[in-house]
């Protein structure tokens, strides 16, 4: 595959389509025309094609799309074709949330560890996974291969500790703390905000009111 840029709008509707892709899959669908996945996933054909024609289209006219071939060219794409160790620091609601949820590790994340810094959750276990103080993680992190940190912990405190999980060889952080946290190029940051999301229904809620005149 040539290796080029891919804009964030494509690699952002690629998850969408790996999940109905796999959800076919269970169904025993073993291809699908891009018509097809068009009524079935609300996106315009021609913007299936467009999307999968920057990976090399895996389409073929008149026959559609393998599913298979299609699912695991595309989890190829967002690197789900290996394991991705994770740790959860702060396990509060949300890093407790995170843990209790199997489905990350069908896509091959892998929940090595959680890590507070409250003695009352210490040995705590959630699915199995015991929660450790945060005097562990270094220890922790160089021998167990961690490539991504969830950070669940207070905004107040994110900062400081995402710098000190740099400094033991995280690479990759995903950020639920509500703040930016500014960290070297190198470094990997996905920023999750629920809170957008509600925003936009909200805005939605507004712009569907004031179109029926309520
Ligand atoms: P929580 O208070 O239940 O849990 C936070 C946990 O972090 C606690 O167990 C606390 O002991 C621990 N903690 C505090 N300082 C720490 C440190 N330096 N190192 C390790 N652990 C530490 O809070 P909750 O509801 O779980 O929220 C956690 C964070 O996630 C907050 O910043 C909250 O604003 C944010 N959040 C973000 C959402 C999003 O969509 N991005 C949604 C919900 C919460």
């Amino acid at each position: 595959m040539e290796d080029r840029e891919i804009s964030r709008a494509v690699i952002g509707r690629l998850p969408r389509y790996y999940r109905y892709l796999g959800e076919l899959l269970d169904a025993g669908v073993e291809r699908i025309s891009s018509n097809d996945l068009s009524k079935k996933m609300h996106v315009t054909a021609s913007q299936i094609r467009q999307d999968l024609n920057n990976f090399g289209g895996f389409g073929q006219q008149g026959y559609g799309y393998n599913v298979k071939y299609l699912y695991t060219e595309i989890g190829k794409i967002l690197g789900l074709n290996r394991p991705h160790n994770m740790i959860i620091i702060g396990a509060g609601n949300l890093g407790q949330a995170l843990a209790n949820y199997a489905s990350f590790e069908k896509n091959g994340f892998i929940l090595k560890g959680l890590f507070d810094v409250n003695s009352r959750l210490e040995g705590v276990a959630i699915r199995g996974v015991p929660i450790r103080m945060m005097d562990e993680l270094k220890d922790f992190v160089s021998q167990s291969d961690i490539e991504i940190a969830a950070l669940t912990i207070p905004k107040s405190k994110a900062i400081e500790v995402a710098e000190m999980l740099i400094e033991n060889g995280i690479r990759a952080i995903w950020n639920f703390a509500h703040t930016d946290l500014n960290l070297p190029e190198d470094i990997i940051v996905e920023n999750v905000h629920l809170s957008d999301s509600l925003m936009r229904l909200s805005y939605t809620i507004s712009r569907y009111q004031e179109d029926h005149g309520k």
